[in-house]
């Protein structure tokens, strides 16, 4: 089939690359001329595992192009996918979607045979029924078809989350596109995955609706965790206890820092705003974002109470500041409420991270980027595990220390304790 996506951010490129690969032709379109102009040369601008080697293998064989165009683009294909931004709101807590309008308004103007136009982006519910508003200014409702069908690729993961999804889900009004969408996705389905077709509205709240559960999930155990601290009880018995129970499940069940990332802190906001808009009072949701929001203070107390209320001058390593492992994304990562934080109150703060320097943190006061494990280490008074990247798993601190022994915090609980107080660290981790 022939596809364009509209939007080669994270979302656009990564399904572009993988419908190509599943053998479709695909134009991956953005008017981000450096952006494409950085594709066509075989540089993928967001860090992905895999990506830049499938992007380049299907760039090879033709099935993939970039583009600039936008108009041409639409013209030769069969199914466009909308796969813009939907931050948040400057001040408030609803998605901004004027991109997608934008895109829906373009699609009109070059809507030169039957298409069926797709939102890939997360958008509220009743943006579909609002692009189909835009394209029947111009056209008749026999020419399109407006679907939604949410990802569920996970940054780090979004290659094998793509390939072996735990379900495909289309929205859609009509029989004829999902009739071409399910034969879009034949080749996955065939490999076991499961395919569901639902209203469109329905689809568009699927999406919010997971995200906005697993942020739920994240935080209850969180939450547990601060009473196991208090208890003297391993929150990872508690994970491996209630997971075990199939209708809980054990995953999005580990604790640690306050959930972030691009998704979770921007849809919980936005589904909440959208159920206000529809006099639905989302109260658990809303607690949910709370408890996050304040999560990055309770473990900046926790690290107040570890050097005894001494943070000035302390020198504190952080290793690992993206939200997560294996993507170099800061957005919503709780080191940016922490490090500044510190930052103020005099400590003084070097960091590693495998995906290297962050802007982020270049106008902060006595932040400092170290590009290795050892070299940024040396002196700390407290070392930080924050994000966990499979780098700092198997870390030897004995041989990596000379003279005086840190402290170490374990935000994402790698470590036994037993075995790190063995070689004589003072060790905290989260809920144990
Ligand atoms: C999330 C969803 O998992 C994807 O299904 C969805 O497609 C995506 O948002 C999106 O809407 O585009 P992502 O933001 O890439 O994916 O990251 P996750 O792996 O879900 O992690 C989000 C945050 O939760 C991270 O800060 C992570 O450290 C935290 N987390 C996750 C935990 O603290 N504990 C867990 O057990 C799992």
């Amino acid at each position: 089939m022939k596809l364009c996506m509209i939007g080669t951010g994270y979302v656009g490129l990564v399904s572009g690359v993988c419908f190509a690969d599943l053998g479709n032709n695909v134009i991956c379109v953005d008017k981000d001329i450096k952006k494409i102009d950085l594709l066509l040369k075989g540089k993928v601008p967001i860090y992905e595992p895999g990506l830049t080697e499938l992007v380049n293998k299907n760039y090879k064989n033709k099935r993939l192009k970039f583009s600039t165009n936008l108009k041409e683009s639409i013209k030769v294909s069969d199914i466009i996918f909308i796969c813009v931004g939907t931050p948040t709101k400057k001040g408030g807590s609803s998605a901004d979607l004027s991109q997608i309008f934008s895109a829906a308004k373009e699609i009109s103007l070059s809507l030169n045979k039957f298409k069926i136009i797709v939102t890939k982006s997360t958008v509220p519910v009743t943006t579909g029924d609002q692009i189909e508003k835009i394209l029947k200014k111009r056209h008749s409702s026999k020419k399109f078809s407006v679907v939604s069908n949410p990802e569920f690729l996970r940054e780090g993961e979004a290659i094998r989350d793509f390939t072996y999804p735990d379900r495909i889900v289309v929205g859609s009004n009509d029989n004829k596109s999902n009739r071409l969408m399910n034969n879009l996705y034949s080749p996955l389905i065939s490999k076991g995955a499961h395919y569901i077709n639902t209203s469109r509205r329905a689809a568009e709240l699927i999406k919010y609706a997971s995200n906005a559960f697993l942020a739920t999930k994240i935080t209850f155990i969180n939450e547990i965790a601060n009473l196991c601290e208090n208890t003297d009880i391993n929150v990872e018995d508690i994970s491996i206890g209630m997971g075990l129970d199939k209708r809980i499940g054990g995953r999005f069940l580990r604790a640690g820092p306050a959930y972030g990332g691009s998704c979770f802190p921007k849809d919980t906001k936005a589904i909440t705003s959208t159920a206000d808009k529809f006099k639905t009072n989302l109260s658990v949701i809303k607690s949910v974002i709370k408890s996050n929001e304040n999560r990055s203070n309770l473990l900046l107390n926790k690290v107040y109470k570890i050097l005894n209320n001494k943070v000035k001058n302390k020198k504190i390593t952080f290793l690992g500041v993206t939200f997560k492992a294996n993507t170099d994304d800061m957005r919503d990562s709780s080191s940016l409420t922490m490090i500044p934080t510190l930052s103020k109150k005099g400590a003084k703060i070097r960091y590693f991270d495998p995906t290297g320097f962050k802007k982020e943190f270049l106008k902060i006061k006595n932040v400092l980027n170290i590009d290795n494990i050892k070299e940024s280490v040396q002196g700390a008074d407290l070392v930080i595990i924050h994000t966990e990247w499979n780098d700092f798993k198997s870390i030897n601190f004995k041989n990596l220390v000379k003279g005086k022994k840190f402290i170490i915090y374990d935000m994402r609980n790698i470590y036994s304790p037993t075995k790190i107080r063995n070689q004589g660290f003072k060790y905290y981790s989260i809920g144990r």
